[in-house]
């Protein structure tokens, strides 16, 4: 019988869906910037959960260009291919392998209250939500499990789904034996959710119907400070942190503060007795800045999609070293015969 696996450093999962052309302002301080800081202490493996993006309607040449483009932005947002595995999920096959077996100790009732799962579905109709879109959260937590991961860095949208994947973790080890890790979300809460910049009630999303409100990575510098500059803000003009009251400038100090790593409370003084526009204007210029560096970076490592596929491959390789491990001893608690030495 296969044994547990063996010692290791404490371990970080995430991923970010290849959807959109770009990721988004909100993806950058909810999840990559703590990708980013985690690799120091952890075993981090990140990846481009390719095989999610098609439970949507999609187009096969753009997804292809798409994760390209998410492997590129990864990289100019600090994921260093030297200490983290960076990769495409159908890479390694076990991620869908375990999904099946997840599938059976799964609840149909538990699948369907996911709010995420009601919110997409409830959008196109439920004619045209398709099967994988409600399976979704048991890839998800495939993902997570098959690299017996300690912590999994998200925003706020994807709680439910690490909290189904705890649930399943442990449904698993109590019925088959101890086999995975149960994982912990890690969520800061400051950018747990970034606003949408002409909505400041809704998330920003990759998937809204206008990018106004939406800082893309690839925004030019004059687009990033453009869609600042004209961000919806509250009645009133003081620059002051109140969610309910002031969203919109709330959302717009939460990006700054994560911008120049600095307490709001020390911003809302630097801009005391400013008007709004003094202050978006300022912040339009970090945007611009740190939008165009990154631009910059992602358009170099594009350039070399020889080195992209290197990167891929090389930490394919890395997952599946320990990917294959935990999927054979899941065969194995399972009860499944494993193929005989040969
Ligand atoms: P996805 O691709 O929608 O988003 C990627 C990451 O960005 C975070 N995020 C945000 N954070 C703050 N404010 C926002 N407006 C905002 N929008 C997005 C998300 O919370 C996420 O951390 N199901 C996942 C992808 C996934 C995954 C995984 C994540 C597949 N398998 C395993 C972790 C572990 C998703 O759709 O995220």
């Amino acid at each position: 019988m296969p044994s547990m696996p063996a010692d290791h450093r404490p371990r970080v999962l995430s991923g970010a869906q290849p959807t959109a052309d770009s990721y988004h302002l909100g993806n950058y301080f909810g999840a990559f910037k703590q990708w980013v800081a985690l690799q120091d202490d952890f075993e981090a493996f990140y990846f481009i959960p390719d095989l999610h993006a098609i439970t949507v309607d999609y187009d096969p040449g753009l997804l292809r260009e798409r994760t390209y483009i998410a492997a590129a932005q990864l990289l100019a947002a600090g994921v260093d291919p030297e200490r983290s595995a960076l990769f495409a999920q159908s890479h390694v096959p076990e991620h869908a392998q375990l999904a099946w077996v997840l599938s059976g100790i799964t609840g149909f009732g538990e699948a369907g209250r996911m709010t995420q799962f009601k919110d997409k579905s409830a959008k196109g109709g439920s004619d045209s939500a398709s099967v994988g879109l409600f399976t979704y959260p048991i890839l998800m937590a495939a993902d997570i499990l098959i690299y017996q991961a300690d912590r999994v860095p998200v925003g706020e949208d994807q709680r439910q789904h690490v909290e189904l994947t705890r649930n399943l973790a442990q449904r698993f080890n109590h019925r088959f034996g101890e086999t995975f890790t149960v994982p912990e979300a890690h969520i800061v809460k400051a950018t747990a959710k970034i606003y949408d910049l002409q909505d400041p009630t809704s998330k920003m999303s990759g998937s809204a119907a206008s990018h106004a409100g939406v800082v893309d990575l690839t925004d030019t510098r004059k687009q990033a400070a453009k869609k600042i500059r004209s961000a919806m803000t509250d009645s009133g003009s003081e620059v002051h942190f109140d969610v309910v009251d002031k969203p919109g400038i709330s959302n717009l100090l939460s990006i700054y503060s994560a911008l120049t790593d600095r307490p709001i409370a020390e911003i809302e003084k630097e801009f005391a007795g400013q008007q709004y526009g003094h202050f978006k204007v300022a912040l339009g210029d970090l945007v611009a800045d740190f939008v165009g560096a990154f631009g910059d970076r992602t358009r170099e490592l594009l350039d070399d999609r020889a080195e992209l596929d290197r990167v891929l491959a090389r930490g394919a390789d890395k997952a599946r070293e320990v990917a294959s491990v935990t999927l054979d001893l899941v065969y194995d608690r399972s009860g499944f015969v494993r193929p005989a030495a040969r």
